[in-house]
């Protein structure tokens, strides 16, 4: 079968390289892809969020399988697009549904949904521009730290944390002033959670669900979680702390009563869900669900993924998810991210990059790269590559992802030298 894969980051580069892995997949097409793409399959000019270019290629490339890395077209409905047109019948389109995608377009909608089904998360209230005076009273109920959350997709730029209630309350005027645009025209207000973060995943076909390997990502830009947030600047898996016990729980508690909600509310979802989850002393609560893979947690989920993917999303878009397994490498992977110099704020784009030498067991995924005029390899984002290693003790996966990342080159590389070290110290 041809497949399409949308999308152009790391993530998407950790699955064109699993789906490619897969004697299934015949042709597979990056849209629009990035340099490390175009090695694992085709790249193709298209606007993902142009649904009828999409279909447009869809129809002239024979393809059999459509799957959504972010999450902007599934918000705005490109999943609906093609499963309500007959001559598509036969493509299997891996996302939720516009309405199910709302669990990641709407932190309302996700907040409303977890307290129908019972699901351990924060207590919130939301607030709109006619009620922001409740909500500053709201606000001095509260103990600090604040968590204020732009009800729409900020990407990750919504959520603000505040210690000082004078702060929280001007933030709030502001958000609902229209700091955040149409996102912030609805806000969260909620409890803050203490404890430790986790990224959690299932694929789910609204039904049946298999879990997919948890992973541990680190957001900030600084060494120790310090600075500005970021994509993403590595990441683990498994995670130390999230044990047998503590994904139990994760299970019985918060993905089992989430895909029964999907169920009982007649969502149409077969697709990854993520949960982000804060472990507050072995109890998991959600802070958010993403209706998507992690970046970079994919980065070290799917090398981890045994299985062949491209029959699990096959039987995910079937409903047939009950009879999948799911084999996983019992190894750690750990993953390294390299940036250019003065991201997230300003950087520069278009230097050329020395790839190093490959090493064993370690795949280097691309972020943001590009080919230019010449057809050499250079930065064309912040997040630019990132080494993934495969090892039977973290401290090994680290050492090799890291010895990876040091024979790359280019003027301005950056990268955090304490990727997993938190966990490490938590072992010990
Ligand atoms: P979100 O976009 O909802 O994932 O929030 C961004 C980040 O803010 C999360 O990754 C957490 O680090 C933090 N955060 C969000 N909600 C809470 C909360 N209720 N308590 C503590 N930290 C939070
Ligand atoms: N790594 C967090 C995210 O993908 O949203």
């Amino acid at each position: 079968m041809n497949i399409l894969l949308l999308g152009s980051g790391g993530r998407e580069h950790a699955m064109a390289a699993k789906l490619a892995q897969s004697p299934r997949c015949s042709k597979l097409f990056i849209a629009p892809g990035n340099a490390g793409t175009a090695k694992t399959g085709v790249n193709v000019k298209i606007d993902i969020m142009d649904f009828d270019a999409v279909a447009a290629f869809v129809r002239d490339n024979k393809i059999g399988m459509l799957v959504v890395g972010p999450e902007a077209p599934l918000v705005a409905g490109i999943v609906d697009y093609f499963r309500s047109r007959s001559e598509f019948k036969g493509l299997l389109t891996i996302g939720p549904s516009q309405v199910a995608a709302q669990l990641e377009g709407s932190k309302d909608f996700a907040k409303e949904f977890m307290q129908r089904h019972g699901i351990p998360t924060a207590a919130h209230r939301t607030f709109t521009p006619s009620t922001l005076a409740e909500g500053q009273a709201f606000l001095e109920t509260l103990r600090a730290p604040y968590v204020l959350k732009a009800d729409g997709l900020a990407a990750g730029k919504g959520v603000l944390i505040e210690s000082d209630l004078g702060a929280a309350k001007a933030s709030l005027a502001e958000m609902l002033g229209g700091k955040f645009g149409e996102a912030g025209s609805r806000v969260v207000i909620e409890e803050y959670l203490d404890g430790i973060e986790l990224s959690v995943f299932a694929l789910t076909d609204g039904h049946h669900y298999v879990m997919m390997p948890a992973a541990k990502d680190y957001k900030r830009i600084g060494e120790g979680d310090t600075g500005l947030n970021t994509g993403g600047m590595g990441s683990v898996s498994p995670v130390p702390f999230a044990d047998k016990a503590f994904l139990k729980r994760v299970e019985d508690r918060i993905v089992k009563p989430t895909v029964r909600g999907l169920r009982e509310e007649k969502l149409d979802y077969r697709g990854y869900i993520f949960f982000g989850l804060m472990n507050c002393g072995g109890d998991p609560y959600v802070i958010e669900y993403n209706v998507r893979m992690g970046d970079p947690e994919s980065e070290s989920v799917f090398p981890r993924v045994k299985s062949d993917l491209v029959d699990l999303l096959e039987r995910c878009a079937h409903g047939m998810l009950d009879r999948a397994i799911l084999t996983v490498d019992q190894r750690t992977a750990a993953c390294v991210m390299m940036v250019a110099g003065g991201y997230p704020e300003r950087y520069a784009k278009g230097a050329l990059i020395d790839l190093g030498t490959d090493a064993p067991d370690t795949q280097l995924f691309h972020c943001g790269t590009a080919l230019d005029d010449e057809g050499r390899l250079v930065t064309a984002g912040g997040r630019v590559l990132c080494a993934t290693a495969l090892a039977d003790t973290l401290p090994e996966a680290l050492l090799k992802s890291y010895n990876r990342v040091e024979s790359i080159g280019w003027e301005g590389k950056y990268y955090r030298r304490d990727i997993g070290q938190d966990l490490l110290k938590m072992m010990v």
